[in-house]
């Protein structure tokens, strides 16, 4: 529409003045907030951003190739993948308690990003590399980091965030959705041309299926939880709920799998099976600050779990979630 037309131009023009003839970098993860920034500054500057997607090996299935074939493939942005997934197993390997795979996990990012800005200023891309990172960060983030008084005394889950990062990396930061809500910056990677299932994908917490496993992290669990979870969400999509009109994922604020590293006794054909179980957990809630299980059709999970045990071979056992926050949290780690 033409509000966001006029929004998008004013953008734009703010940040040509900002950044001149100089470069940008910026972390891609998939996410939204990050998304919509790289095809704002993209719309803006063309070339003079480099993109630096750092691929953990804990996304989603196929997420790694969908991010590059929107952002190289369709937006022709500059996009380096760096594949960092044997480091992050590697370091991960032995670690089962929750805070610490966090904090491997968020360092490891931020090293690898840095590596990955440093051989970027090095190769000589551009006269002098880059100047300027940028960062998806939106208007709540700014609050949330704003008062020391917000902050909660204890800290039950440490998010993964970059903060310091500008300053270690010596580079001025550029972030063009800091005025902007979660629904304004949604609508503006629409105007922008990304696509509404991208732009309006639940949340998906930075250390990604690290949180997702229980307990030790390895690459079996991840390629199993992945094709598990693919199915969940597949699935919430094709069921419509008659009353409103709206697919389940819509209904819902958030939903994914959970893998359980333990094994149950299951039948299939003549055979007996000693296999893992899964989770399924999908919430609603305006805050995530609280949250209650969704009541999802009986329908629905029933077509979930018999595919997921019938096509994941190595899962025999599906079980739903029914805990609400708090006491609850919505991930399980
Ligand atoms: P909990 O599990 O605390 O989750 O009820 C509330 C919301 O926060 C997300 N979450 C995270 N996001 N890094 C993130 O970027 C994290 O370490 C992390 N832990 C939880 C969670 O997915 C939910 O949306």
């Amino acid at each position: 529409d033409w509000i966001m037309g006029d929004y998008i131009e004013e953008a734009v023009a703010r940040i040509r003045e900002q950044v001149g003839d100089e470069e940008v970098i910026l972390g891609l993860s998939g996410g939204v907030d990050s998304s919509v920034a790289a095809a704002l500054i993209h719309r803006a500057i063309g070339d003079q951003l480099t993109c630096v997607f750092v691929d953990h090996g804990l996304l989603r299935l196929h997420e790694g190739d969908m991010v590059m074939d929107m952002f190289e493939g369709k937006l022709h942005a500059k996009v380096v993948r760096v594949d960092a997934s044997e480091l992050f197993l590697r370091e991960l390997a032995g670690v089962s308690e929750p805070e610490q795979k966090r904090k491997i996990i968020g360092r490891l990012f931020v090293d690898v990003f840095k590596a990955e800005a440093a051989k970027l200023k090095a190769s000589g891309q551009g006269h002098k590399g880059a100047t300027f990172l940028a960062q998806g960060t939106i208007y709540p983030d700014v609050i949330e980091s704003g008062g020391a008084k917000s902050k909660k005394a204890v800290t039950i889950k440490s998010h993964h965030n970059v903060g310091g990062l500008p300053e270690q990396l010596g580079l001025k930061l550029l972030e063009p959705l800091r005025d902007l809500f979660k629904d304004e910056v949604r609508e503006l990677g629409v105007a922008l041309g990304l696509p509404r299932e991208m732009v309006y994908r639940h949340p998906f917490p930075g250390p990604g299926l690290g949180v997702r496993i229980l307990g030790e992290v390895k690459k079996e669990y991840a390629d199993l939880l992945r094709r598990a979870d693919a199915i969940f969400i597949e699935e919430l999509r094709n069921f419509t709920d008659e009353a409103t009109g709206k697919t389940w994922y819509d209904l819902t604020s958030q939903a994914f799998t959970v893998f359980l590293p333990v094994k149950s006794v299951g039948v299939m054909g003549d055979g007996r099976t000693y296999d893992y179980v899964v989770a399924l957990r999908a919430v609603q809630t305006s805050d995530f600050m609280t949250a209650d299980w969704a009541e999802l059709p009986y329908a629905l999970l029933k077509k979930v779990s018999s595919r997921i045990i019938n096509e994941v071979r190595g899962i025999n056992r599906v079980t739903y979630d029914v805990s609400s926050k708090p006491p609850a949290t919505i991930e399980w780690e």
